[in-house]
């Protein structure tokens, strides 16, 4: 086993990884030696895929915008479970990191002056979103990587699937992974790690998400004690093409498409009058069920057994979908054969986004049981700061994801720079146990495909835990996943080979999403109320006098206990949110 000292390692290579491995270089005078590990090529990850833009007011008092008002629209939108200190620290800083991606090389959309330009998005009061056509995260992950081959010090394990991360008596010492390309075990040792590593959007089969954002970092740190926050709150992006579930960017409706039923009409006048469209996507996810419920949506057996409604962009002409929607337009195409500009698209709301994820403080610590986990920092989608409460706004990720990545980069490096002496010898006797785990898991023949276990979980999280929940469903979902959870002791590794062992990574993901969704369907049962994103049939109404708080769940000999935690009010007193 090939034990590597680092100063920093840092766990995922998308928007926040990269971003605090720029940052940490950056702070130590490219001074730190840094990994950035990842389990795809890190060019492949999951932030590729983000569309529509980043938010940040870049023009304050044009269109009457403000940092305050992006900060009041986050928290609305939020239905008021974001911590609001961790807000203001959102937008306060959200343009200057725009600008910094100008800098690397981002292809903004300009107008003719060579503004940048802001477009609609969901539940902001005004556009304050900027965008390179409709492959915003394409275009900043490459100037990411591009920028950071330039540093010497940083050093990207491509194809590493970490397994288990070392913490020691609150402290993180590094952690133990499999090299794809040889299975063998590479263990990192450091005193500064951070987990980087996405959302758990693939325990639902009908999802945005790409078949990677299986939660593997979230779920390392819940196994190691570490408390999730807030893991009920699922975000369902209102337009995914039906059948495959790919994202049709909320910026088609920012250009100004719109939602259709079957009988033709713009159903959105009854549910948000004045946003239509634009309001934010738990309003608008509930206002497509509720038509497909009452017999308004549309059938079509080419697309498969669900219904959906219609996206309609065909009054925005050609000329304006090739500039700024380019990439739906295609991905319309290709998939289906439906050209947005003339024909209508057939779309459903698909799981988009965790609210929920590693219990962080504002700065990006990991905490467990309350306190820091020292040297341990969580930033991106894996972390739960609490911006997005119980619904995020359509945008807020990227600009979430490069703040915390370059906090927590800043962070890390000043860690490093003083503490440099690591605890090489427990590092090694826990890599060993680990490494003596993963043949065991890799040597099972059991009778249960993992392949199986996933596709029954994805069918329970689709069906039970959805956009609308109620207890029986819910209580389904919870027996039903302990149910696979047991069957999962009883699984066979088909392959065996130590070379690109894809069954082997697949079984480790599938054990990853059974453990968060699991969280999900308990925090989910246990909170007796609506509020945003989370919708129970049988508590239609927000609830603060007993609900405002958040869950805190934490693993216990083997159980989840469930907590609560207060929220952090600032400025915005909770009222009654209406679009
Ligand atoms: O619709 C979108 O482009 C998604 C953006 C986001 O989730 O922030």
């Amino acid at each position: 086993m090939e034990v590597l000292r680092y100063d920093i390692v840092i766990l995922g290579s998308g928007l926040a990884g990269m971003r605090a491995a720029l940052q940490a270089s950056k702070a130590s005078d490219g001074k730190l030696r840094i990994a950035l590990v990842s389990k795809l090529h890190a060019m492949r990850s999951h932030s590729v895929s983000a569309e529509g833009g980043i938010s940040g007011v870049l023009y304050p008092g044009e269109n009457n915008d403000s940092i305050a008002l992006h900060a009041y629209d986050t928290v609305k939108g939020s239905d008021y479970l974001s911590d609001q200190d961790a807000v203001e620290l959102l937008v306060n800083h959200a343009p200057s990191e725009i600008r910094l991606f100008d800098h690397l090389g981002v292809p903004w959309n300009r107008d003719k002056r060579g503004k940048i330009i802001l477009r609609a998005f969901g539940g902001m009061s005004v556009p304050r979103t900027a965008f390179a056509a409709d492959k915003t995260g394409f275009f900043m992950m490459n100037a990411l990587y591009d920028t950071l081959l330039s540093f010497s010090n940083v050093e990207i394990f491509h194809e590493h699937i970490v397994t288990k991360l070392i913490v020691h008596n609150g402290k993180f010492e590094g952690m133990a992974a499999i090299d794809m390309a040889t299975g063998e075990t590479r263990t990192f040792s450091s005193n500064a790690g951070i987990i980087a590593t996405g959302g758990f959007g693939r325990s639902y089969g009908f999802t945005t998400t790409s078949y990677s954002s299986t939660g593997d970092g979230i779920a390392l740190a819940y196994a190691e004690g570490i408390s999730l926050k807030d893991m009920e709150f699922v975000q369902f992006h209102p337009t995914a093409l039906v059948p495959s579930g790919i994202l049709i960017t909320e910026a088609a409706r920012g250009e100004g498409a719109y939602l259709l039923n079957s009988k033709g009409e713009r159903f959105m006048e009854n549910y948000a009058k004045s946003k239509m469209e634009l309001a934010p996507r738990d309003i608008i996810s509930r206002a497509i069920m509720t038509e497909i419920e009452n017999g308004r949506g549309i059938k079509n057996k080419e697309y498969g057994d669900n219904e959906f409604v219609h996206l309609d962009l065909r009054h925005l002409g050609e000329a304006k979908i090739n500039e700024t929607l380019p990439n739906i337009k295609e991905i319309s195409i290709k998939m289906i054969g439906v050209d947005p500009s003339n024909e209508l698209l057939p779309i459903r709301p698909a799981c988009h986004f965790t609210m929920g994820g590693i219990n962080t403080d504002i700065n990006g610590n990991v905490l467990s049981s309350g306190k820091k986990i020292e040297g341990l920092w969580a930033a991106g989608e894996c972390g739960c700061v609490s911006i997005h409460g119980a619904n995020r706004l359509g945008s807020n990720s990227l600009s979430q994801c490069v703040i915390w990545g370059k906090m927590t980069g800043n962070e890390a490096a000043r860690l490093a720079m003083k503490d440099k002496k690591g605890n090489e010898d427990k590092v090694l006797e826990i890599s060993e146990l680990e490494e003596k785990r993963i043949s065991a898991i890799l040597g099972a023949n059991g009778h249960e495909s993992p392949y199986d276990l996933r596709s029954e979980l994805w069918h329970t999280m689709d069906n039970y835990v959805g956009v609308y929940r109620n207890a029986k469903a819910l209580a389904h979902a919870v027996k039903k996943i302990a149910e696979l959870k047991k069957r999962f002791a009883h699984i066979g590794i088909g392959d065996k080979s130590a070379v690109y062992n894809t069954n082997l990574r697949d079984a480790l993901e599938v054990w990853n999403m059974l453990v968060l969704s699991e969280c999900v369907a308990e925090c989910a049962l246990n909170r007796k109320e609506s509020r945003g994103a989370h919708s129970r049939r049988e508590y239609q109404k927000r609830n603060d006098r007993a609900w405002l708080k958040h869950t805190i769940v934490t693993l216990e000999k083997g159980k989840n206990r469930i907590t609560y935690k207060k929220v952090k009010i600032t400025k915005w007193k909770p009222e009654e949110r209406k679009y």
